[in-house]
């Protein structure tokens, strides 16, 4: 490989700490998998300090994933360090990725330290963790709003601490790129030891610079590159992956770069974490939203038609965007699935490939034409993500419904201890009166924040997407599912919420008894 940019991606902690982005553990592992496979170079796991629930993310995702570094963020302190040191232990490259402030906004009213305690701090803290961990992150907090002397200071202790990789983070978005660039060649010049350590990036896009600050530091040297799949993150998130990536192959002549990314996963991950999380992506957002590759107009549709490189500078194909709209019928058989699957960008198992393919079935026998959508759906419902104690047996609605009407729900569900369980409510229309009906049956009380339905594909019977995210003792959970008829796919993804919520209790009820 030419000259090589890391890919640092941090979905599972700084996206994950975002509203609207939380993911429980099962979820999280799903995610960590799909971005090794994705290529990603280190998986920033998680904050292992943060909670035991934390812990537990970051020590699974560190014993299951393989051919990535997994690090965990801890604070210039030594319980911090230590947890995220036992958190990824068992990886198979693990590292430790500490931080502090050193602009002084930050250090006057944040930490309420001098400058000589923070650099105190530095040295301790990344020598602890360099005892600890072969692999250590060092970052400088708010380093684009740092005095540029002392931030060098603060990087020369690090690098003579024992830090590997030094990350100068644009925490408030407050960067434009020529300055951000230039912040990277000065410091590679005037930091005693640069030439032994990765310069890295970490931007955030509150004025939407956050991609092209990300560029303009790799141009000036940086070799990591920390991002997001679809820039979730703080406020208005984090550097977006896909376009840091599409960026550097699309004009490759121009920045002679390469990443590890098969590009060809970036939408499939791009449309998991959606699932995962029930936070949409803009229809207009590059690379991975719904119109990024969508020509409208006359003369732009005349010109691809001739060439497609008039208008189209990199291919749908290329991050996974399928171009074809083959539809798929009850009589397709399972190679074709598979087929579809892989120009699709999902490689199944043995396991999955089946599950999907009675899923297919089903659908099809419902519905005649299977859309590329429909498969999708299909494909993230067979990813492994939990399942149970709950399942829906059946429903039904009874009554009027519309204006001052009360139509009533029955809805029958079993448990896996063997209970059954039938229980009916009335509500205002028929989605509040199931969801009143699964509550009470459940025993599971929530507020809820956000419930949303969409049309998967066009026609009558065109299967409904509904999303479910609701509040419970102090976290959200989202639930997803897909039916032909949205009650159903209301009610199973108030289910899937449920389900998911019990699995965590009993999960961490586990490791209480640990
Ligand atoms: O934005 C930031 O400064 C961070 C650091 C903890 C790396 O997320
Ligand atoms: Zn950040």
């Amino acid at each position: 490989m030419s000259d090589h940019v890391r890919i640092f991606d941090t979905t599972l902690r700084d996206g994950e700490q975002s509203p609207g982005c939380s993911m429980t553990t099962p979820q999280k592992l799903v995610l960590a998998q799909q971005l090794a496979e994705l290529g990603v170079d280190i998986i920033e796991a998680g904050f292992a300090a943060a909670s035991p629930d934390d812990f537990n993310a970051v020590q699974s995702i560190a014993q299951v994933v393989k051919g990535s570094t997994v690090a965990a963020l801890s604070r210039c302190q030594r319980h911090d360090i230590e947890r995220a040191a036992a958190a990824v232990e068992k990886a198979e490259r693990p590292r430790i990725h500490t931080f502090i402030a050193t602009s002084d906004l930050h250090m006057e009213h944040k930490l309420r330290m001098s400058r000589n305690e923070v650099l105190d701090s530095i040295a301790t803290h990344v020598a602890l963790a360099r005892s600890l961990c072969e692999d250590v992150e060092f970052s400088a907090e708010d380093g684009s709003r740092s005095e540029r002397e002392f931030l060098a200071k603060a990087l020369e202790i690090a690098i003579e601490a024992g830090a590997t990789t030094v990350n100068i983070p644009d925490t408030v978005g407050y960067a434009v790129p020529a300055e951000y660039g230039e912040l990277f060649a000065w410091l590679r010049a005037n930091v005693r030891g640069a030439e032994k350590v990765i310069f890295s990036s970490h931007c955030h896009d509150d004025l939407g610079l956050a991609v092209a600050n990300s560029l303009a530091a790799i141009e000036n040297g940086a070799r990591q590159v920390e991002c997001t799949i679809n820039g979730i993150g703080e406020r208005a998130g984090n550097a977006a992956m896909e376009e840091i990536v599409m960026a550097l192959r699309t004009r490759r002549p121009y920045y002679g770069l390469e990443t590890r990314i098969n590009t060809q996963r970036l939408y499939p991950v791009s449309r998991q974490l959606v699932a995962l999380t029930g936070s949409q992506v803009a229809r207009n957002k590059a690379i991975v939203g719904e119109n990024a590759f969508a020509h409208e107009s006359g003369i732009h549709q005349h010109g691809m038609l001739r060439n497609r490189s008039t208008y189209e500078i990199m291919s749908p194909e290329d991050v996974g965007v399928s171009r074809s709209s083959l539809v798929l019928g009850k009589h397709s058989g399972r190679a074709a699935l598979a087929d579809r699957f892989k120009t699709l960008g999902h490689t199944l198992d043995e396991d999955a490939l089946n599950r999907a393919f009675a899923a297919f079935k089903t659908l099809a026998d419902r519905k005649k034409e299977v859309y590329d959508a429909d498969l999708e759906a299909i494909a993230m419902g067979s990813s492994g993500d939990e399942t149970g104690p709950w399942q829906l047996v059946s429903i039904r609605i009874a009554g009027r419904i519309g204006q001052g009407a009360s139509p009533e729900a029955l809805i029958e569900l079993t448990h896996e201890d063997g209970r059954k369980l039938r229980q009916a409510a009335m509500g205002d229309g028929p989605v509040h009166a199931m969801f009143s009906a699964i509550e009470f049956a459940t025993g599971f009380h929530y507020g809820l924040k956000d419930y949303q339905v969409r049309s998967l594909s066009t026609g009558v019977d065109a299967q409904g997407e509904a999303r479910v995210t609701v509040h419970a003792e102090g976290r959200d959970y989202h639930g997803r599912a897909v039916s032909t008829d949205v009650l159903e796919a209301s009610a199973l993804a108030l289910l899937e919420v449920v389900n998911r919520f019990a699995r965590h209790r009993a999960l961490l009820a586990q490791s209480d008894a640990a």
